[in-house]
């Protein structure tokens, strides 16, 4: 046996994603008062299941919400509903619309997140689920649309090269003090890069890069202790971006260029582009929404 096919054979397989969901959505309030930010749909589907078809994709079995209070309905929706079922199919109805909501007993946990600390501190909330395998990161507001998804690359990737890995993607300049971004260092091949710093939500000027974190991790264990003893970076919070910085050196850390599409759904703007985009790939409304942009864009 090789070096690097040893490594192979000691590599864990991502099983499990972890999905913090526990902030209070306070940007699209009032909708988000009673209801989930992670609930509100993009057309038909939840913004939530997105992200949980995209880590199915990428052959992920247990799905970990860090969630608070008033997050029920996330929960709701991945169970059966048993009474809805039961009225569907007493009129005859399709039941498959519901196969995407459907989760295998035991393969959904829930944490509670009792103080927003921070994403670093979400994620950390999650450890003793996590345990001692690697695993993924989804942060929902961030619809990332290809084929393959975003995270099947980065599952490919890590079959590849291992260790610690992050979705990238370049923004203008203006936009990085939004963001963790990375310093980039060797060019491994087309889609991956080598990191060698990380920062969250620095000012323009000092920025190493404009290749921002753009929600996808696939991370060590190791993260969970480095997390423990984070102090609190931008914004006050413990940052996660904080955390990975710190291991690298230590650990492989490589960044991945997502070949698809992203929307930024944190934002009203990034919302309605993302339902605009998805609807005008339906085959069962596109010609509908493209009358109506066009009629509107008239007037
Ligand atoms: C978080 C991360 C940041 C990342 C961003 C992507 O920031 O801390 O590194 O670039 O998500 O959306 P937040 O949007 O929670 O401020």
């Amino acid at each position: 046996m090789t070096v690097s096919t040893a490594w192979q054979a000691l590599r864990k397989p991502i099983r499990k994603a972890v999905f913090p969901v526990a902030g209070m959505g306070t940007r699209f309030l009032p909708a988000t008062k009673a209801i989930p930010k992670e609930m509100l749909p993009i057309i038909d589907r939840p913004l939530i299941q997105y992200a949980v078809d995209e880590a199915r994709e990428a052959g992920i079995e247990q799905l970990i919400f860090v969630t608070g209070r008033g997050k029920t309905a996330i929960v709701e929706h991945f169970d059966t509903a048993f009474e809805l079922e039961r009225t569907l199919s007493d009129r005859g109805k399709d039941l498959s619309i519901l196969d995407p909501t459907r989760i295998l007993p035991g393969n959904l946990v829930t944490v509670r997140q009792q103080v927003p600390m921070g994403l670093g501190h979400a994620i950390w909330c999650a450890r003793a689920i996590v345990g001692d395998e690697p695993f993924a990161i989804f942060l929902p507001d961030e619809l990332m649309i290809g084929t393959p998804g975003c995270m099947k690359e980065m599952v490919d990737a890590y079959n590849e090269v291992g260790g610690n890995l992050i979705s990238v993607l370049e923004v203008p300049e203006e936009e990085v003090s939004s963001y963790g971004v990375i310093a980039p260092g060797a060019r491994v091949s087309d889609k991956l890069t080598e990191v060698t710093g990380l920062v969250e939500k620095p000012k323009r000027e000092n920025a190493p890069s404009n290749l921002i974190i753009s929600g996808r991790y696939i991370l060590q264990p190791e993260v969970m202790r480095t997390l423990e003893g984070q102090e609190k970076g931008a914004g006050g919070e413990i940052q996660l971006t904080d955390a990975m910085a710190r291991m690298i050196g230590s650990q492989p850390f490589h960044a991945v260029t997502f070949t698809g599409r992203r929307f930024d759904c944190g934002s009203k703007a990034g919302f309605v582009e993302a339902t605009l985009a998805l609807a005008l790939e339906r085959p069962d409304m596109a010609d509908d929404v493209r009358a109506i942009m066009r009629r509107l864009l008239a007037q």
